[in-house]
């Protein structure tokens, strides 16, 4: 617990203003509720038993002036650590974003994306609501049952200690309740997870569902999680509850030992009336707080839980280390040697050598799971060899910063992202916009054709997933996308697999001459695409298992004789 809370520190530095308006507005609040009890005193003695009738005004009055004063602290209190736990949360969420894009693809990929989000939304949240709500009322209800305490033992020490006896035997069971609590919360947190992962899915996935009619098994699937998600989450009130009737049962045994000691006391006139009620108010005042203090605690095991699942990602290692040199010129030559890689236990790629140079166009054929995908993948180090080496102008590229060696490569997959903007940011993406360069990149990708058509050209809004597009369409921007960024080497997985012939042919002879001092490799399903190429390389179950021109493979590649037949011409 200790070393979950420590983490917060950095965070809750910089708060030095707020955190003295908290103060002032605690010390109003704690000060008041203690002369709440105190005002008894001369309301019994002076009002009631001496009758003086001034104190009729001056009592109602001073009761007015001392819920102001506790009024306004408790605003103040309120508004300033809301500020402290919003803007908390805000620079944690901040934090946990930048850090999950830039996690490992694979840790990405295993994580589902409504986990993830989850974290930084649900998750943030439980933590919000702790910094912001019961933080304080912690502090200040602590406070408010010390100065009330404080107050009970100047009136009388020996009744105070039989009101209080019972006090610290509650705090086994209440320490026993949170570590059953914590346990409950970090299951509800990740039903929680379920769910909106669940939710992701579907949202994702809705053409599927549609087309399936399975809105329905979609919906049972959901609503199972959300029930369980449920159960689970009355588990943590069933137990979390408990605390609060059991602090007022001690409460009750409190006040009845000051009815009982006490009211001997004034019998025997060793204690005033106005004295016996100031010191009832005082103990019951301090239940109040207690409670609320101990059922705090215990829900304190909800942010605990949710701030281990938050630091988990936080802690989290990259795998895939950045270099250290900048890569700044033009990718001119590319060597695999002996690359072997990995997932889980079959090797994707299996002792690649090949080396690819400056002006080449390559393309990769082979049978579905061969490795094609892997192996482009492996050049914008998605994944590092487990064994062998690539190297980028005779250096390791794990020598490289990832920064500089990304920005020298254009990918372009069969699965097209398009984001919420405009055509022209979608193009330039993540750089500055130069319209001349967004319209030549989209006519070389064959889409000046369909952007004159729409109204706004290409300052047009996108819409999510770009469903406002043919398929055929997004590819284009895609591939204007990779032209755009200026890269030395090209990397096309299936990039053209939603294009006709015609436009494909089209958009090949319009990048040929764009691309002639560039490499370009390419994963090609169609013939064309193919006898073009300078060197095609044929892949098999993770090895190169033929290269060459098309016409010397025919020749003398069985494999390839058998793949090119099967080929849309
Ligand atoms: N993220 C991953 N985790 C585990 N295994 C993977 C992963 N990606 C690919 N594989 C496996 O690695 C092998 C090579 O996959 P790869 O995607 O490189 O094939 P491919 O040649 O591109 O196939 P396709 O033509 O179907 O796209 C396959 O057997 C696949 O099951
Ligand atoms: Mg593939």
């Amino acid at each position: 617990m200790k070393s979950t809370l420590r983490r917060y520190i950095p965070l809750l530095k910089d708060y030095k203003l707020q955190y003295f308006f908290v103060l002032f507005g605690i010390i109003l609040v704690v000060g008041a509720t203690t002369a709440t009890a105190h005002i008894m005193k001369p309301l019994m003695d002076d009002m009631f038993i001496k009758k003086e009738e001034s104190m009729l005004l001056i009592i109602p009055l001073g009761l007015i002036g001392i819920y102001a004063i506790k009024s306004l602290g408790r605003y103040i209190q309120s508004v300033s650590t809301a500020y402290i736990g919003g803007s908390v949360i805000a620079r944690l969420r901040d934090m946990l974003l930048a850090k999950m894009i830039a996690l490992d693809l694979e840790y990405l990929y295993k994580n589902r994306s409504g986990e993830m989000i989850s974290r930084i939304t649900s998750d943030a949240d439980r933590i919000r609501y702790f910094v912001s709500n019961m933080l304080p009322d912690l502090i200040q209800e602590s406070l408010t049952v010390v100065g009330l305490v404080g107050y009970v033992i100047y009136l009388n020490p020996t009744l105070a200690f039989y009101s209080l006896v019972l006090l610290p035997l509650t705090i086994y069971p209440i320490v026993a309740i949170s570590k059953k609590l914590k346990k409950y919360s970090h299951r509800s947190q990740s039903k929680n997870a379920d769910v909106t992962s669940k939710l992701t899915e579907v949202f994702n996935n809705c053409e599927i569902i549609k087309a399936n009619e399975s809105q329905s098994f979609e919906a049972k699937r959901f609503s199972q999680l959300n029930w369980q998600s449920f159960k689970i989450n009355m588990k943590q009130i069933y137990v979390g509850e408990i605390v609060s009737p059991v602090m007022e049962l001690v409460g009750a045994a409190g006040l009845a030992a000051v009815i009982y000691f006490g009211g001997r006391e004034v019998y025997n006139e060793t204690m005033s009336v106005g004295e016996f009620s100031a010191f009832l108010t005082a103990v019951g005042l301090v239940f109040q707080p207690l409670r609320r203090v101990s059922s705090i605690y215990s829900k304190i095991q909800d942010a605990l839980a949710a701030s281990e699942r938050v630091f988990m990602v936080l802690d989290t290692k990259n795998s895939i280390k950045d270099g250290t040199k900048t890569l700044s010129e033009d990718i001119k030559n590319i060597k695999f040697k002996n690359v072997k890689l990995r997932y889980n236990d079959s090797y994707a790629l299996n002792g690649i050598n090949v080396e690819l140079k400056q002006g080449q166009k390559i393309a990769l054929v082979g049978d579905s799971g061969g490795g094609k995908s892997t192996f482009i993948n492996m050049l914008l180090r998605f994944y590092d060899p487990h064994e062998g080496s690539i190297e980028i102008n005779g250096e390791d590229i794990k020598n490289f910063t990832l920064k500089s060696l990304r920005s020298h490569i254009s990918l372009v997959t069969q699965r097209v992202y398009i984001f919420s903007d405009t055509l022209a940011s979608n193009v330039s993406y993540a750089q500055d916009i130069d319209k001349k360069r967004v319209e030549l990149s989209l006519k070389l990708a064959d889409a000046s054709g369909f952007v004159a058509e729409l109204e706004d050209g290409i300052d047009t809004k996108m819409e999510e997933f770009g469903v406002n597009l043919s398929g055929g369409q997004r590819q284009r921007i895609a591939i204007a996308r990779a032209i755009y960024k200026h890269s030395s080497l090209i990397l096309f997985d299936e990039a053209t697999a939603a294009l006709d012939n015609e436009s494909e042919k089209r958009i090949q002879k319009a990048i040929d001459e764009y691309t002639k001092d560039k490499i370009t490799i390419t994963i090609a399903h169609r013939l064309s695409t193919i006898q073009n190429a300078d060197v095609i390389l044929v892949m098999q179950q993770g090895r190169i298992v033929g290269s060459g021109t098309h016409k010397e493979l025919l020749e003398s590649s069985v494999i390839y004789q058998r793949l090119s037949g099967e080929l849309d011409s």
